[in-house]
């Protein structure tokens, strides 16, 4: 079967994204990264996209007109390049409904937050500050309203007595590169269907849970 070919949103450090593309090495793996896109112009991510070999470009937000133009240019080289689904990964620009209906399905996210608690900004201080007792990822959908969209796949990790921002943010993030190339992988391998804004994975007995990382 083809591989999948992705492209991958970053605005930062992407690490998110340098596991896509460690995973995506692998010929094996049913998806490939041909196209890295930032907003901001000299972001690590892109040095990253560049030692690995890979097609890149910047968009910076700040030299069009308006959403509508930015997108249009997004859209464009996307397109482009044959994608077949977008990545986000801490792309830190929210995408306009129409952009979002456009790529429908084709479009996913990873979020710090074991979802729908705390969507948008600032994850890991609401949830020490709320007292949960575990914190999380999610990779998900991407629809119009922020940080919502049927869930892929999740993984929880727990939140310790005397925990920083720092410290949870850390120990998310290791849970972030486990659970997005394995979201990555289920797509790719035809997997993932949306059944009324839930989504259900073949084969999978029960729902994809990457805590434990027990790989269906
Ligand atoms: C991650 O925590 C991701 O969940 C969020 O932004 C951060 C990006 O980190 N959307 P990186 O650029 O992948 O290292």
């Amino acid at each position: 079967m083809a591989r999948l070919k992705v492209a991958v949103l970053i605005s930062g450090r992407g690490t998110n994204l340098q596991s896509l593309i460690d995973h995506c090495a692998d010929p094996k793996f049913p998806a490939e990264v041909v196209l890295v896109l930032s907003n901001r112009p000299g972001s690590a991510g892109l040095a990253r996209a560049e030692q690995a070999g890979l097609a890149t470009g910047t968009l910076d937000h700040k030299l069009f007109k308006g959403r509508a133009d930015f997108e249009q240019a997004l859209d464009g080289l996307i397109r482009a390049h044959g994608v077949d689904l977008i990545c986000l990964a801490g792309f830190m620009r929210v995408l306009t409904a129409d952009f979002v209906e456009r790529w429908r399905d084709r479009l996913i996210n990873i979020h710090p937050s074991l979802l729908p608690a705390f969507p948008g900004l600032d994850t890991h201080a609401r949830a020490l500050a709320t007292g949960v007792r575990f914190a999380g990822c999610t990779v998900h959908y991407v629809r119009a309203d922020i940080d919502a969209g049927p869930i892929i796949v999740q993984a929880a990790v727990p939140v310790h007595t005397g925990d920083t921002e720092e410290t949870l943010a850390a120990r998310v993030l290791a849970a972030e590169h486990r659970c997005y190339p394995l979201a990555l992988r289920l797509i790719g391998e035809g997997r993932v269907r949306i059944e009324g804004e839930r989504t259900v994975i073949d084969g999978a007995a029960a729902p994809v849970d990457a805590t434990t990382n027990p790989l269906p």
